[in-house]
C-alpha cells in the first residue's frame, strides 16, 4: 500500500488512460479525485468505484473558476492534496501547419496547455500552503520533436515539459516537486479506435525499436513510481516511456548505406 492517506487528483481520470491510473492509486491505498467534462463519464466512474474513496466532478480543466470550486470540494472532504496529476488531454484532427483552423488550434491549447497551467496553479497554491506536493504531468514523444499533422498537440506537450522544469526551479523550496512524463504509442485511452485496426497497430509497431505498442500498465506502473517516495529525488524531468521511438529512424544510415553495398 504505498500510498495509503494519500490524495490524489487525476484531471481527465473519469476514462482512457487516467481511469487506469485513478484504479490503481486506489488499490495502493489512496483517496483519488477525477474530473472530466462528460457528465455521463462522471456518473459511469462513480458507479464502478462505489463503496471507495473516491471523489468525480463534471468540470473543464479550461474553466478556471470550475477547477478553483472543484480543488475546495475535495480539499473540504480530504483536508489536502499530495498528488496531482495533470492527465486531461486531447489529440488535434491530423492536419498539415498550412490548413489548421484556428479554431482547432486554440481548443488544443485552451485544454492541453492553459487548462493544465489552470490546474497546476490552484492545486499547486494548496500545496504550497501544505508545504509538501507531487505534480505528474503527463506530455508525449511528439513534444520532443513534432510530427507531421500534429503541430497544435506537439507544441502543447512540449510547453508540459518546460512547466514542469519551471514548477521544480520555483516551487521545490515549498515542497512541491514536477515531473512528467512522454508516453509513445499506448494500446488504451485516445487510441482505443485505432489499435482495433491491425493495419495502424504493425505500422506503429515497425516505428518502435520493440517493435509493439506500450500497454496501459507499463505506463500507468511509471506514474505510480513517480508519485511514490522512491523517486522523490527525480525533479523537473520528464521521463520518455515509449519503447525506443523517441529520436529512432525507420531506416537508420548504416543500414541504408549497407544497403548500397
Ligand atoms: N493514449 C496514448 O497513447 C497517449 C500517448 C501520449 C500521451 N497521451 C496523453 O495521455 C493523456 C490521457 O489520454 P488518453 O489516451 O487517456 O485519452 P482519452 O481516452 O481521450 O481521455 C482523455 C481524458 O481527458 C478528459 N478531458 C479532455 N479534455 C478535458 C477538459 N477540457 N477538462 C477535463 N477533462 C478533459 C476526457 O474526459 P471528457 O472528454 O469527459 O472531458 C478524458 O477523460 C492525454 O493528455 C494524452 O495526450 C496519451
Amino acid at each position: 500500500m504505498r500510498f495509503k492517506e494519500k490524495v490524489v487528483f487525476i484531471t481527465g481520470g473519469t476514462r482512457g488512460l487516467g481511469k487506469a491510473m485513478a484504479k490503481a492509486f486506489l488499490d495502493e491505498g489512496a483517496r483519488v479525485a477525477v474530473n472530466g467534462r462528460s457528465k455521463e463519464a462522471v456518473s459511469r466512474f462513480e458507479d464502478e468505484f462505489k463503496g471507495k474513496d473516491v471523489l468525480a466532478f463534471e468540470a473543464d480543466i479550461g474553466n478556471y473558476e470550475q477547477m478553483e470550486s472543484v480543488a475546495e470540494k475535495v480539499f473540504n472532504a480530504w483536508s489536502k492534496i499530495d498528488i496531482l496529476i495533470n492527465n486531461a488531454g486531447v489529440v488535434n484532427q491530423l492536419m498539415p501547419v498550412e490548413k489548421i483552423k484556428k479554431e482547432e488550434f486554440d481548443r488544443v491549447i485552451d485544454i492541453n496547455l492553459k487548462g493544465t497551467f489552470y490546474t497546476t496553479q490552484i492545486f499547486g497554491k494548496k500545496m504550497i500552503e501544505l508545504k509538501s506536493g507531487r505534480i505528474i504531468s503527463i506530455g508525449s514523444q511528439v513534444g520532443f520533436f513534432g510530427e507531421k499533422g500534429f503541430l497544435p498537440y506537439s507544441i502543447s506537450k512540449s510547453a508540459l515539459m518546460v512547466m514542469t522544469r519551471s514548477i521544480a526551479h520555483e516551487w521545490s523550496k515549498y515542497g512541491v516537486t514536477a515531473c512528467a512524463v512522454a508516453p509513445g504509442f499506448i494500446k488504451g485511452g485516445m487510441n482505443e479506435g485505432l489499435i482495433k485496426k491491425e493495419v495502424f497497430v504493425n505500422f506503429l509497431s515497425k516505428r518502435t525499436p520493440v517493435e509493439r505498442m506500450g500497454e496501459v500498465d507499463e505506463l500507468v506502473s511509471l506514474i505510480l513510481f513517480l508519485a511514490s517516495d522512491e523517486a522523490k529525488y527525480i525533479n523537473g524531468e520528464t521521463i520518455t516511456i515509449d519503447g525506443g521511438m523517441t529520436g529512432f529512424t525507420q531506416e537508420p544510415l548504416l543500414d541504408f548505406i549497407m544497403k548500397g553495398k
